[in-house]
């Protein structure tokens, strides 16, 4: 069976480490056939185009999105943003960010393995609020935080499907329930009901700031986090942080209802700085085609490219040398 992939290389490392991941996948012997989108800052500022209907229907039609990073210092923040990443997250109903973090027995926090569940429609993320007398000494700017019910009962109910199936069986909540005491109260609300169907999944509640520490202190206490979607945007790059670098740092957009594409991409943004001199590590975008391909029903082919990078601490060296490494264990 042959999967159709839409590739958004995007800019700066973006299309390096995903020619690496591509690679890889190829490697797998899974059949796939790959569409190139030019979508990103580079399209953007030659044509002011971010993200077209067109483009965006021409999306629906195939299996997966597979992404490498978009940006450039040029673009002024939130045009790529609200108007790409977070245009597809709801426009394709990605509910679920998922991003696990894995750390090796030679490298620092061993035994570190959990995976963080976003929720990734709503929360801040809405994009409820605005500006009112702008620019004048009595403007006035509000930024709002959409909770539905229906939106935190499907995250949650994937956070525990998760943590089911796996060994420990244990899920946090992670929350401010202490301030955000609406949206904290739906959500730890929602997460007890849930809970009764899942009776072999032990569970735990943290507040948000004492979940840094534990990140910093403990990481190996966590199975599976569920949270809300800004809460996850920064504590998964402090996940990324200290579980092996960012470029370790894999995600999946998933549509878990399958009335779309899924999208996947490494956690890293474009990193114009280092981008086309081969120093990024690929293995970010490497575990998010892995992903990709998991859910896609390969799960023979995931698991062996999830070992092999798993175990790759001992590869060194450019974008590509890394990238072909690995694809030649696999
Ligand atoms: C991430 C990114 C995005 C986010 C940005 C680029 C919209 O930082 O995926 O973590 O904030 O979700
Ligand atoms: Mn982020």
């Amino acid at each position: 069976m042959t999967h159709k992939i839409a590739v958004i290389g995007g800019d700066g490392i973006g299309p390096e480490v995903t020619a690496e991941a591509l690679k890889v996948v190829l490697a797998t012997g899974v059949d796939i056939d790959t569409t190139d989108f030019d979508l990103g800052g580079e399209r953007y500022l030659r044509t002011g185009e971010v993200l077209p209907d067109d483009d965006l229907e021409r999306l629906r039609g195939f299996d997966a999105i597979l992404g490498g990073a978009v940006g450039t210092p040029e673009v002024p923040p939130g045009v790529l943003e609200r108007g790409l990443l977070l245009k597809m997250r709801f426009a394709l109903d990605l509910y679920i960010n998922l991003r696990p973090f894995k750390s090796g027995p030679n490298r620092h926090n061993d035994g570190v393995d959990f995976f963080v569940v976003r929720e990734n429609t709503e929360g801040s993320y809405a994009g409820e609020g605005g500006l009112l007398r702008s620019g004048t000494p009595n403007e006035i700017a509000t930024q709002g935080s959409v909770n539905t019910r229906m939106g935190v009962e499907r995250c949650i109910r994937f956070a525990f499907d998760l943590a089911a199936s796996r060994e420990r069986k244990h899920l946090t909540l992670v929350h401010k329930t202490n301030v955000l005491t609406f949206a904290g109260d739906l959500w730890q609300r929602t997460f007890d009901a849930v809970a009764v169907d899942y009776p072999a999944v032990g569970t735990a509640y943290n507040h948000v700031d004492a979940a840094c520490i534990y990140f910093v202190q403990d990481p190996q206490r966590y199975d599976v986090i569920v949270t809300y979607n800004i809460f996850v945007d920064i504590l998964t790059d402090l996940g990324g942080a200290i579980a092996g670098g960012i470029g370790r740092a894999a995600s999946a957009n998933l549509n878990p209802a399958r009335t779309g594409p899924s999208f996947f991409e490494p956690v890293h943004g474009s990193a114009p700085d280092i981008a086309g001199q081969g120093k990024a590590d690929p293995r970010a975008a490497i575990t998010s085609a892995a992903m990709m391909l998991e859910f896609l029903g390969e799960s023979e082919a995931a698991a062996r490219v999830h070992a092999v990078v798993d175990a790759s601490d001992d590869i060194s060296g450019s974008t590509t040398a890394i990238g072909t490494a690995i694809a030649e264990r696999v």
